[in-house]
C-alpha cells in the first residue's frame, strides 16, 4: 500500500518526548486513550481540547486493522484540523499499542504514526531485548518514539493474552532501558487490561457491597525510579472501570459482573511520580456502551445511529476532561507545551 507512506511529521503532529519531559517536571502523567471509530476520536480531541490537555491517540492492532490503515492517517490528520479549527494549538501523538512485531512496529513508522510500543514482554529477557532493540534502530531513525515493556500484565488484548501478573523486576530495568534505547518504559505493578483486573477473592466488600480492589505495588515502583531516575514510565492497564457506567450498563439489559478496576487515587499517586503516560481504553468504552445501552432501551423504535452514538460520545468527552482534570493532572499543560 505505497500510497499510505507518510511521516508523521508530514501529518504536523508530534512524538512523545516534549510530552514527556513535561509530565516528568510538572508531576502529571499523558493521557493515552485507544480509539478505534470517530465518535470515540471526536471525544478525546474535544476532551482533551475542552480541558487543555497534552494526550496520546493510541491504536491497538486490532484497532488499525478495523479503522483500516489508510483512513487512519487521514482521522490523523483530521483530528489535529480539527483542533486548529478551535483555534487551539494543542497537538498529540499517534502511537501504536502493544506491537507484538517488528515488521508491524515499522509499518506504523512509514504510516504516520510518531509513537511505537514494541510489546515483547510476553517473551525471554534477551528475545525481548533484542527484538525491542530492532525496533528503536528503526523509529529513530525517523524520530519516532519508542515505548518498550517488562514483565507482563493480567489480562486479554488481541493478540496477547496473560492469565496472571508477572510484576517487573526492578533489577532488569537499567540493562533494558541502556541495551534497548527505548525513549519510555511499560512496567507491571498490579494493573491489568479490560473490566475485570481482579477476581472477587482477591478484593474485599466495603460497606456497600462495592469490591475494593488490592493496591498497587508502589514498592516496585519506587525501586523502578531509583535504577532509572527521571525516566519515563509507563502505566498499562488504568481504568477505573467507573461503578456508575457498569450499573447504567446492567440496569439495561446489559450482564457485567464484578467489574473491578484502579481506584483513582491510586492513579493519581502514580501520576506524580516517574510514571508519564497512563493507558485508559476500558473506562471509554464502558461509558459508550452504557449511554448506547441506555438510548436504545429508553428509545426502541428508533434506528438513527446518531441518535445512540451522539450521546454516547458527548459522554465519553465529559469522562476524558474530566479524567484529565481530575486523575491524570494533565488539564491546563497543553500551552505549556505547544504555545497558546
Ligand atoms: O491494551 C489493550 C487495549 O485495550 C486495546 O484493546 O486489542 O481489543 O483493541 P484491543
Ligand atoms: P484498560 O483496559 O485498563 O483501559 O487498559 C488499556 C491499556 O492498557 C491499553 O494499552
Ligand atoms: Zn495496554
Amino acid at each position: 500500500m505505497a500510497e499510505s507512506r507518510v511521516s508523521y511529521k508530514e501529518l504536523g503532529i508530534v512524538n512523545t518526548r516534549a510530552m514527556f519531559k513535561a509530565a516528568m517536571a510538572g508531576k502529571f502523567a499523558i493521557p493515552a486513550y485507544n480509539f478505534n471509530n470517530m465518535e470515540q476520536l471526536q471525544a478525546i480531541v474535544m476532551g482533551c481540547v475542552e480541558s487543555d490537555s497534552p494526550f496520546i491517540l493510541q491504536v491497538s492492532s486490532g484497532a488499525r486493522k478495523y479503522a483500516n490503515q489508510v483512513l487512519l492517517r487521514y482521522l490523523a490528520q483530521g483530528a489535529l484540523a480539527m483542533i486548529r479549527s478551535t483555534g487551539s494549538k494543542l497537538n498529540f501523538s499517534l502511537h501504536l499499542d502493544h506491537g507484538d512485531t517488528v515488521e508491524l512496529c515499522k509499518s506504523c513508522v512509514d504510516t504516520g504514526f510518531s509513537s511505537v510500543m514494541i510489546d515483547c514482554s510476553h517473551h525471554p529477557f534477551e528475545k525481548n531485548i533484542e527484538e525491542t532493540r530492532k525496533v528503536v534502530e528503526y523509529a529513530h531513525q525517523h524520530d519516532v518514539t519508542v515505548e518498550g515493556e517488562l514483565g507482563v500484565l493480567a489480562g486479554i488484548e488481541d493478540d496477547v493474552v496473560a492469565a496472571k501478573s508477572i510484576y517487573t523486576q526492578p533489577d532488569d530495568v537499567e540493562k533494558f532501558v541502556k541495551a534497548t534505547g527505548v525513549d519510555s518504559l511499560a512496567i507491571s505493578i498490579g494493573t491489568s487490561h479490560g473490566a475485570y483486573k481482579f477476581k472477587p477473592s482477591q478484593c474485599t466488600r466495603n460497606a456497600k457491597g462495592v469490591l475494593e480492589p488490592p493496591p498497587l505495588r508502589f514498592d516496585i515502583l519506587e525501586e523502578v525510579e531509583k535504577r532509572i531516575p527521571g525516566f519515563p514510565i509507563v502505566l498499562h492497564g488504568a481504568s477505573s472501570v467507573v461503578l456508575k457506567y457498569v450499573e447504567m450498563i446492567n440496569k439495561f439489559g446489559g450482564k457485567l459482573d464484578d467489574a473491578v478496576g484502579i481506584p483513582e487515587e491510586q492513579l493519581r499517586r502514580a501520576a506524580g511520580s516517574a510514571v508519564c503516560k497512563i493507558n485508559i481504553d476500558s473506562d471509554g468504552r464502558l461509558a459508550m456502551t452504557a449511554l448506547i445501552r441506555k438510548a436504545l432501551w429508553e428509545n426502541p423504535k428508533e434506528f438513527d445511529p446518531r441518535k445512540y452514538l451522539g450521546p454516547a460520545r458527548d459522554e465519553l468527552k465529559v469522562l476524558i476532561a474530566e479524567k484529565n482534570r481530575n486523575v491524570l493532572g494533565s488539564a491546563g499543560h497543553g500551552k505549556e507545551i505547544f504555545g497558546a
